[in-house]
């Protein structure tokens, strides 16, 4: 990897702003989720915006230009359209018009997905360097009246600037996804199932609606299992991890899986507790911020693990390389 970064927007949410808008208390999101804050756009703010804003931090951590990039990639369920591709608005925002761009809608595992596809196109030397970005506005589809999710979520990106090296960091790849019950986790209108109509809108057809306690077991297991299928493919163990890096959904999730897996101490990077569910994003971000810390040594073993809407999951394993 050559270069990170990340981006949030100034507008934090607190649990006691939640408190004045719903029928919850600061205590129950603690407790539940390990959640403090989350971080909200704009109205004027957009996904390709917080993009934008990511990206250009990993360009100058990577000491490139931002036309030195082959291929933009973005993951997101928050598009800033339809279509077109967010990731072709974004580029044209970097300046860089006219390179191949777009779009990978895997909801969470948006990032894992991403990376795996990034390293492909690298290795197979379609292209020398790829800017692959997650970043989501998932303000824009919660129901702040709905106090089972409302709390969850919050904006934000996450970017890394991947490119071709003699050491090979892109170890193995663990993908998953069942697609047999959307109810568990989507936004119901809006697609070809049920156009958006005046009377969705005003039943909040067009914002996130989540069965929790099934998508909580769910998570847990698949954190576990993808995990281990990609150390297993990379001939590596539990004991290689040097970090985990999690999707960031909730904590109880988070250290339930770090549990059976018998990752103990710091080696679980948790950001959660600031910033809330940010879908596609969420890992991206701590990796920037783990970077950001000087935590990351040359030849650490990372995993990066997560789960969401699909049902999707995931796991990469990567060997950090400094460039
Ligand atoms: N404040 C207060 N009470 C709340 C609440 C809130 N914000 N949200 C839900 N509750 C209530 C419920 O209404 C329920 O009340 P009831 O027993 O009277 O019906 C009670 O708390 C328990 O609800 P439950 O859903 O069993 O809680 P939980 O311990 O499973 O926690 C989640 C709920 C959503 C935090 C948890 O299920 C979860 O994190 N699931 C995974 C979600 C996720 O990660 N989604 C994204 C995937 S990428």
């Amino acid at each position: 990897m050559a270069g990170v970064g990340h981006y949030v927007p100034e507008r934090v949410m607190t649990n006691a702003d939640f408190e004045k808008i719903l029928d919850t208390t600061d205590e129950w999101i603690v407790s539940r989720t390990g959640m403090h804050e989350r971080h909200i756009a704009r109205d004027d703010e957009t996904t390709s915006d917080m993009g934008l804003a990511a990206a250009k931090m990993a360009i100058e951590r990577a000491g490139c230009a931002a036309s030195d990039i082959g291929c933009v990639i973005v993951a997101t369920v928050t598009p800033d359209y339809l279509f077109p591709a967010t990731a072709s608005v974004l580029a044209a925002k970097l300046g860089i018009a006219g390179t191949a761009a777009f779009d990978m809608e895997i909801a969470c595992s948006g990032f894992i997905y991403g990376l795996t596809v990034a390293s492909s196109l690298i290795q197979s030397g379609v292209y020398r360097r790829v800017l692959l970005v997650g970043s989501e506005k998932l303000s824009s589809i919660t129901n702040y009246e709905d106090r089972g999710t409302a709390v969850l979520f919050g904006d934000g990106a996450g970017a890394v600037v991947l490119e071709a090296a003699e050491r090979n960091d892109f170890l193995s790849s663990e993908l998953g996804s069942d697609g047999s019950d959307p109810s568990l986790l989507l936004v119901p209108a809006g697609g070809t199932v049920a156009p958006l109509t005046a009377e969705g809108i005003s039943e909040k057809q067009n914002k996130m609606v989540m069965k929790g306690r099934e998508v909580f077991r769910f998570a847990v297991t698949k954190m576990i299992e993808a995990t281990d299928a990609a150390l297993a493919k990379a001939g590596l163990t539990r004991k290689d991890i040097s970090y985990a890096i999690p999707h960031q959904a909730n904590r109880r999730i988070i250290d339930a899986a770090a549990k059976q897996l018998e990752m103990i101490g710091d080696k679980v990077v948790i950001t959660v507790d600031k910033y809330g569910n940010t879908s596609s994003a969420s890992i991206p971000i701590a990796l920037s911020e783990t970077y950001g810390a000087g935590k990351l040594k040359d030849g650490d073993l990372i995993v990066f693990v997560g789960f969401g809407g699909g049902l999707s999951w995931g796991a990469v394993a990567w060997r950090w390389w400094e460039r």
